[in-house]
Order: structure tokens, then C-alpha cells, then sequence
């Protein structure tokens, strides 16, 4: 039954997004001045922009409740207005519960309202509490989840813990992280501090964030013996987000936590390569200088292809509004799938080569008449991933421009 009495004590109009219609903050009150960021100076957060955020996480969500073939129930609790749980409670089939929860009293009202006028009281349950509280209460076998997504204000790392322990054998971790500034090697002290991996402002540095990102979550999820595997990641806008799927057993923590090692880089040559062993100083093996690097964070796959396909197919039985944008991503990340780890940025390669760039399908079948393996990468528009070494991609380079 709708609540008749609920009247938002501030600015609010009617979204539609996916199948729902939700009573959200009006942000023209609130972005006054130009440096205001609306969404989180209204009294409840809302952000339209992630819209294409919530779109993939019911595709990715769908996709795993078709792999696992049977009913789901799924956790959210940053849930604000509640728009993520009423769309996965409207739009995803075979979803037989709902939670949904926000610490701000003004969120958890809205968002019981917002579960109403959509008539979705029977599916989703609403809280009004912090979210490792929620999550540590089903933490007990039969009352884990199947999905857990957290979707909080910047880290995602004080909830990992209490994530994993509130989902079941198999289940699903979403997480967002939008804290790029420590992620992507601005503050390095932080992102050591929340997610005990170093990172690198390398031109990759945003498949950094995701693969540190999934490096805390395999080393928090091994202390409970379980073992993860991300089966999909992207980074947009200002963010990152890792589906990691988990399963429980000592041998699954132990193969992810062999799956954790270092990315070596050399910022005078470009040259990286991986090592899983602790290392002192290391010289570049192509010019002698001594190499930069990022982790203890994730060096196993970031996408699963099959998982993707999913994704892919469930795309083309919906009609968003990201529908194109996402069918690009999902193109991209399908074929990164099977890439080398790392990507080259060709505007950096030629800048520091005083060389002009090339265009990136061309730079692509350069590499691949060569006898490398080439695609583009979905973190940057001019990024490659290739088995191609430093050394190949600046011979290629000069190639490209004439330069011998
Ligand atoms: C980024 S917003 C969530 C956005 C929402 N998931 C969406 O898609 O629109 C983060 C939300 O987490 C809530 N929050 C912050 N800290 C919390 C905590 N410790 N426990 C529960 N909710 C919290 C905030 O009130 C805010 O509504
Ligand atoms: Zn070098």
C-alpha cells in the first residue's frame, strides 16, 4: 500500500530509469554554484550519471542469475532513493528477495516510498542502517545473499569484509570505487592504506585501480577461505567496478592468493612486466633504468569472455537509453578478455618519442602484420593492449611517421 502521508521535506520530482519510476532530489535546487556537485549536496544522494552504472549492474546481475539457474537474492545497502533494488527487484527475472538499506534517515523514507509506488513491497525489504550492520546480520550460511553490491560514497574498502561474509558459495561481490585520486597513484599513502597495495600513475593506471581493487578483495576473502574470480570490470566516468564471483574452500583462497603479484614498470622506455615474487631494486631489462612498481594487487583475468557474452546477450533483449554505449563496452572488454595485462597509450608513446600519433586502428593492424596481438582497450580511447615489448611498439611508432 502507498504510504498516502510521505511528502518529501525537499525539492523532488518523478524519474524514469529501466522499467521504475522514482521520486528523486530535483538537482537544479541544489547545483547552485558552479563548483556545487549536486548529488551530494541534495539530502539524499541521486546521481543521473550513473545510470549507466545501474543499467550494467542489472545486465551483469541477470547474466549471473542465468549462470546459476535459479532464484537470487541480492543485497544493497547503500541504497539512497532505492533506485538500484527497485530496478532489480522490477527488472531482473528470477529475483526472489530484495534488501535494501542507507544509513541517512531522509534516504531509507524516500526509499521505502520509492518501493512502494513502484509495488514492489512483496519483493523488497527497506532498512535504515549502516551497512556493515546489515551485512554482518546475514553473515550465518542461511542467511547470506546471493549478490552483495556496494555502492557507497568513495572506498569500497571498509564493507569488503563484511561483504564476502554475507554472501553464499558462489554468490556475487559488485563494488564501486570512486576514490580514483589514491587508486590511480595521486595519494599514494591512502590507497596503501585502504586497499594494501601501491599504486602507480603509469598511462594504465585505471586498470590498476580495478586490479588493486580486486587484490583487496582476494586477500580479505582468503582469511575466510574463500577464493574469488572477477568475471567482469569496467572503469567510466569517475569510477571503477569489479564483479568478483566467490567460492568458498582453502584451495580457492590459496589459487587467488597466488593470482596476487606486481606490475614492474619503467617510465623512461614504457617497458612492464609482472612478477609474483617479493623483488628489491630492479633494473629495466630493454634500457637499464630502474623500474617503478604497483601492488601487492589482482594479475589474474579482470573480464571473463563468457560472462561477457552474457552480458552481451541480455543487452539485446532491453532497450536503455545506454544500450549502444554499453553494446561498445561489452564489445571492448569481450576482447580484452583474452589480451595481455597492461595497456600502451599510443599518445604517450609518441609524445615522449616527439613523434605525432598515430590513429589507433591503423597502429592495430600495424601490430598485427607484425605478428602481435592487438585490441583496443575499453579504460582509453587511445589505449592498446599488445604481447608487443616497448622496443616493438617505438620501432612501430617512427615506422608509422616516417622515422627510421
Ligand atoms: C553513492 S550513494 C549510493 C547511490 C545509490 N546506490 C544509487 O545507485 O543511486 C551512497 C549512499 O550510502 C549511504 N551511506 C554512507 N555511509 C553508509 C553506511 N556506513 N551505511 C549505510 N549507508 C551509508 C549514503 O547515505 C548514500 O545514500
Ligand atoms: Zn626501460
Amino acid at each position: 500500500m502507498v504510504d498516502e502521508d510521505y511528502k518529501a521535506d525537499f525539492p523532488s520530482e518523478i524519474i524514469k530509469e529501466g522499467k521504475v519510476q522514482v521520486l528523486v532530489p530535483k538537482l537544479e535546487a541544489y547545483g547552485v554554484a558552479p563548483s556545487d556537485y549536486a548529488p551530494s549536496k541534495a539530502p539524499v544522494f541521486y546521481n543521473p550519471v550513473m545510470e549507466f552504472n545501474r543499467d550494467l549492474t542489472v545486465l551483469a546481475f541477470q547474466a549471473y542469475q542465468r549462470m546459476v539457474n535459479r532464484e537470487i537474492s541480492i543485497c544493497d545497502p547503500f541504497t539512497s532513493q532505492g533506485i538500484r533494488g527497485v530496478r532489480f527487484a522490477a527488472e531482473i527475472q528470477g529475483v526472489k528477495k530484495v534488501l535494501i538499506s542507507d544509513i541517512n534517515e531522509r534516504a531509507f523514507k524516500l526509499a521505502k516510498h520509492n518501493v512502494q509506488i513502484n509495488g514492489l513491497e512483496k519483493l523488497v525489504t527497506v532498512k535504515h542502517k549502516d551497512a556493515n550492520c546489515v551485512l554482518s546480520c546475514h553473515a550465518s550460511p542461511k542467511k547470506r545473499f546471493d549478490i552483495v553490491d556496494i555502492d557507497p560514497f568513495g572506498t569500497p574498502a571498509p564493507y569488503l569484509d563484511s561483504a564476502l561474509r554475507a554472501i553464499r558459495n558462489n554468490g556475487l561481490l559488485a563494488s564501486t570505487a570512486t576514490d580514483l585520486a589514491p587508486l590511480c597513484g595521486v595519494h599514494v599513502k591512502a590507497c596503501i592504506r585502504k586497499y594494501g597495495g601501491r599504486p602507480l600513475r603509469a598511462e594504465y593506471c585505471h586498470e590498476l585501480a580495478v586490479r588493486l581493487l580486486a587484490g583487496c578483495t582476494a586477500s580479505l576473502a582468503a582469511k575466510h577461505d574463500i577464493g574469488i574470480r572477477v568475471v567482469f570490470s569496467h572503469s567510466s566516468e569517475h569510477y571503477i567496478r569489479v564483479y568478483a564471483q566467490i567460492a568458498y574452500g582453502a584451495k580457492k583462497a590459496d589459487e587467488s592468493v597466488k593470482s596476487l603479484g606486481y606490475i614492474l614498470h619503467c617510465f623512461n622506455c614504457f617497458h612492464r612486466e609482472t612478477t609474483h615474487q617479493p623483488f628489491g631494486s630492479v633494473q629495466c631489462p630493454e634500457c637499464g633504468s630502474k623500474m617503478d612498481y604497483a601492488g601487492p594487487l589482482w594479475l589474474e583475468n579482470i573480464f571473463d569472455p563468457n560472462f561477457c557474452e552474457l552480458m552481451i546477450k541480455e543487452n539485446k533483449t532491453v532497450a536503455f537509453r545506454n544500450s549502444t554505449k554499453i553494446a561498445k563496452l561489452l564489445a571492448l572488454t569481450k576482447d580484452e578478455a583474452s589480451a595481455p595485462i597492461t595497456y600502451y597509450v599510443l599518445d604517450k608513446l609518441s609524445g615522449k618519442l616527439g613523434l605525432p600519433s598515430p590513429s589507433i586502428q591503423a597502429f592495430i593492424n600495424a601490430l598485427r602484420h607484425s605478428g602481435f596481438q592487438a585490441v583496443q582497450t575499453h579504460f582509453n580511447t587511445r589505449g592498446i593492449r599488445t604481447d608487443a615489448p616497448a622496443q616493438a611498439m617505438r620501432k612501430l611508432l617512427k615506422e608509422a611517421s616516417g622515422v627510421r
